[in-house]
């Protein structure tokens, strides 16, 4: 009822519209449409009202609604079905939840706050509340089990290049960290669920550093964590930004699903800053680590590191890139 209240008052534009028609038009009483009114005003939005001529919608609140995001949202699969928070313990772990359920292809599960934000290698993310978008995207994609790391890499891409439309130039580091001169902006975490030849679903959680300034961030992360905010200098608004990103990850997938993943990875090579770089790697499991120089990426998105031994292959690991002076 909130949304097609909202939808009546934005196709108004500036007139306004009174309680009666809203009403009439939607087959309910006009207490019930003042209530809905009301309760759309304590989630933020801006709603004039004027005793004869009735209700006028002047702003949307930038938060992360379904319904606003959804507003204008041109996507086939990504966002057919979002949920948003107020707080979560971790949009991953709901989106699994809701993946248990029968949630289908493209669902988007979004939060203006975690309680329990997971990152890579058991680490915690840092998610306060308002300040970035953290969210998760489970897909029921066609693929082998063996293809799911690479939508790491595709949800990398979605997000540098709604960057890009924005104004800001993002630098990719191998498999999924998006950074701005050193420091991390936005962080992916791809799980999945899956049979020996099938994928019951893929969940990529990714979170982006949106309205956060420098001096927010804990202590422990100040050195290495930056957001968009202190990349461009002013706030960023969240929603539009949201759905560009979500615009990006619908249009890269259906690229997916229909050609493989070249196109991902060619994307993925123009905003790396990994390639031609000197690289420390440190083996996930094993611990051991090696230094070389980043060449490229294979066809299962594996990092290719030429060393004085030899090339190798690198699936699963953290790469720090070595500062020139050190080339
Ligand atoms: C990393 O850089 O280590 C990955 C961070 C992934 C964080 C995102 S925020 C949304 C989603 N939900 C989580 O609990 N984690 C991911």
């Amino acid at each position: 009822m909130r949304a097609k209240i909202l939808s009546l008052l934005r196709s108004a534009g500036d007139s306004y519209l009174s309680g009666e028609e809203i009403a009439k038009r939607l087959g309910v009483s006009r207490t019930a449409v003042w209530k809905h009114i009301q309760e759309l005003r304590e989630s933020g939005y801006d709603i004039v009202s004027h005793s004869r001529s009735g209700y006028s919608l002047r702003e949307a609140p930038d938060r992360l609604l379904a319904e606003e995001i959804r507003h204008g949202l041109q996507t086939r699969i990504v966002g057919r079905e979002i949920h948003a928070y107020e707080s979560i313990d971790s949009t991953n772990l709901e989106a699994k939840r809701l993946a248990q359920k029968g949630a289908p292809d493209g669902t988007v599960v979004v939060a203006e706050e975690q309680g329990a934000g997971r990152g890579r290698l058991e680490r915690q993310f840092f998610s306060p509340r308002g300040r970035g978008i953290w969210f998760s995207v489970l897909l029921r994609p066609p693929f082998l089990p063996q293809e799911a790391p690479k939508c790491t890499l595709l949800a990398a891409v979605a997000v540098a290049r709604a960057m890009q439309s924005f104004g800001l130039q993002a630098g990719i580091k191998w498999p999924n960290d998006i950074l701005y001169q050193g420091r991390k902006l936005v962080g992916i975490l791809t799980e999945m669920s899956a049979e020996m030849d099938s994928i019951n679903y893929v969940i990529i959680g990714t979170g982006i550093n949106v309205n956060i300034a420098q001096e927010e961030f804990p202590a422990g992360i100040r050195a290495v964590a930056t957001s968009l905010q202190e990349m461009k200098g002013e706030k960023i608004p969240r929603v539009p930004f949201f759905r560009a990103v979500l615009h990006e990850f619908d249009v890269l997938y259906q690229l997916v699903k229909e050609q493989g993943f070249d196109g991902v990875f060619d994307a993925w090579r123009e905003f790396s800053i990994t390639l031609g770089r000197e690289v420390r790697v440190i083996g996930v499991r094993s611990g051991e680590s090696f230094t070389g120089k980043a060449v490229d990426i294979d066809p299962d998105g594996a990092l290719l590191v030429d060393t004085p031994d030899g090339r190798r292959r690198v699936l699963a690991g953290d790469v720090s890139i070595r500062p020139s002076h050190m080339e």
